[in-house]
């Protein structure tokens, strides 16, 4: 694997970063870590009530501070929440403190994976669809340009994406 100190997973919500990424530190022997589910162990608040009571920019606040802490350390396979890439900085960190991979998925797909979930604010309304292909138009640049590589996981599940990585990286 690339010297990078950790293998970290960017992408769009429904691309599978946290069950590809948990498959992947299995295979590798890491640790890993879901960037959302530290958020919510530190808050103490589901990522829904963070959203409903604090707002967007307290989130956004806390994913960069849970995000700078787990690139600090080594070894780890990361999972980022989507908009994970939207502050500059993070980027950044991101860059430096991993080898990133952007999970790339279209859109349909990602209605498809996500259609039962209620999970996620940014899906709350009824347009999922031009919800997440604005999304898509302003991330899926900062996906590029950060990742060292960019995997298509369309076409399969999360089993079978790991795997794949697994023998590409
Ligand atoms: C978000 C994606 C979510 C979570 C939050 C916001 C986003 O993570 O961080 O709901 O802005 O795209 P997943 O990408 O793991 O669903």
């Amino acid at each position: 694997m690339n010297p990078a100190p950790n293998l970290v997973l960017v992408g769009p919500m429904g691309s599978g970063k946290s069950s590809i990424g948990r498959r992947l530190a299995e295979r590798f022997g890491l640790a890993f870590f879901d960037a959302d589910r530290e958020i919510e162990a530190q808050a103490g608040a589901s990522i829904a009530t963070i959203f409903e009571c604090a707002g967007e920019a307290d989130f956004r606040a806390r994913e960069q501070v849970v995000l700078a802490g787990l690139l600090a350390g080594e070894g780890a396979v990361i999972a980022t929440g989507g908009g994970a890439v939207l502050d500059a900085r993070t980027r950044q960190l991101l860059r430096e403190r991993g080898f990133v991979v952007h999970l790339h998925v279209d859109v349909e797909q990602q209605l498809a994976r996500l259609a039962r979930d209620r999970s996620r604010p940014l899906l709350a309304g009824d347009d999922r669809e031009n919800v997440l292909r604005r999304l898509a138009e302003v991330r899926d640049p900062l996906y590029d340009d950060i990742a060292d590589l960019r995997f298509d996981t369309a076409a399969m599940g999360a089993a079978d994406t790991a795997a794949k990585l697994g023998h590409l990286l």
